[in-house]
């Protein structure tokens, strides 16, 4: 972390978390913050994901951006992808504040957001606006008061579809009450038949990626992979954030929502192994939860990703370390003596299972 960023954090710690996020977007967006001089990049970072080209494995987690409002500077902090919204196809307020809270002492992040935010029309016109560089997705999710919520992501997808490099399907968000059970088999066939269907609609194609919740059991978790395989999802990121509260030590542990962070690693590395053994290594997988390190990015790849994306671990050790962990792969597969870090993908989901 960087003199300029240590300082950053310290001033935004003293204030509200959402307080804290709102401001950070802001000067991002008006780069009042030094970029990190572009993606890191190298012949072994390079990574082939569902046609996308990304110059390094280690993305944006949704939800940080979520009106991509800060896309301009975000692209240049490092990251190999990033992934903005979620939006829905009007716009809404979200649950009542306080709604973001900081477990310092477990290094983990609660939130009950509830898909705030500006809606698909205006988001697609940020996106549109944006210079070119690495690819930029969209997570899609529904209007919490919407009578019709499968018929909601296809709207996205017509509406927003062509602004964004990949459109990701979120039905694992545990803050808009019944979204997941979008994630049955059934339900979750429909909405994505209604979802490419849309994007088949489109000028050009654009890969629909599914994410999904770590608190699925295996008989879900192989529904998942059955409908994503049988519908032709171009990849499944696991996972969202979590209900459970195992471990965790901090007083604010007891407030709703969904939690991420460190303590959801393990939790969410162990549905990634599973899903890559019921997929066989047939669809590209985005492992995220509680990376925070090379070795946690490291983890993700053994147990069966092709890429991560961070988004808690940031509130703590601040954007710098999107490029510090791609340098960090970088190293060490070249200590390892790998090609390509793609090599890695899947050779320890044993480990994991
Ligand atoms: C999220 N996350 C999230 N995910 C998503 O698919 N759509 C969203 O709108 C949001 N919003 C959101 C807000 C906040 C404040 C947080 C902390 C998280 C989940 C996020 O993308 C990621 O899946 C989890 O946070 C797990 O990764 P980390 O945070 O442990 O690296």
């Amino acid at each position: 972390m960087t003199l300029i960023e240590r300082l950053g954090m310290k001033m935004l710690f003293q204030m509200q978390p959402e307080t804290a996020h709102d401001l950070s977007i802001r000067a991002l967006a008006s780069r009042l913050v030094p970029g990190a001089g572009g993606p890191v990049t190298s012949p072994r970072l390079r990574t082939r994901l569902a046609g996308l080209d990304l110059p390094n494995p280690v993305g944006l987690a949704a939800g940080y951006d979520k009106n991509a409002r800060a896309v301009g500077a975000l692209m240049q902090a490092g990251f190999g992808f990033i992934e903005c919204g979620a939006a829905t196809p009007r716009p809404q307020p979200g649950n009542a504040k306080p709604r973001l809270f900081r477990l310092n002492q477990d290094q983990a992040i609660i939130n009950r957001f509830g898909f705030n935010n500006e809606g698909a029309e205006a988001i697609a016109a940020r996106l549109a606006a944006r210079q070119p560089g690495i690819p930029v997705g969209l997570n899609i999710g529904a209007n919490k008061d919407s009578t019709d919520r499968a018929q909601d992501f296809a709207t996205v997808v017509r509406v927003a579809g062509m602004a964004a490099d990949f459109l990701t399907v979120n039905v694992s968000s545990p803050n808009t009450e019944r979204l997941r059970d979008l994630q049955g088999a059934d339900a979750l066939a429909a909405l994505l038949n209604g979802v490419i269907a849309a994007r088949d609609a489109l000028p050009e194609r654009r890969p629909v990626f599914l994410k999904i919740a770590p608190d699925l059991d295996d008989a879900g978790l192989a529904d998942i992979a059955q409908v994503a395989r049988t519908v032709g999802v171009d990849a499944i990121i696991a996972t969202n954030t979590t209900l459970s509260r195992e471990g965790l030590r901090d007083p604010q542990a007891s407030e709703a929502g969904g939690m991420s962070g460190r303590p959801l690693f393990e939790r969410s590395t162990r549905v990634l192994a599973r899903l890559y053994r019921m997929t066989g290594g047939h669809i590209p997988l985005i492992g995220v939860g509680g990376v925070g390190s090379v070795e946690d990015a490291w983890q993700k790849l053994r147990a069966g990703a092709s890429a991560v994306q961070i988004y808690s671990a940031l509130i703590y050790g601040g954007f710098s370390l999107a490029g510090e962990i791609a340098r960090g792969l970088d190293q060490r597969a070249e200590q390892q003596g790998l090609t390509c870090l793609s090599e890695l993908t899947g050779t320890g989901v044993a480990d994991w299972l």
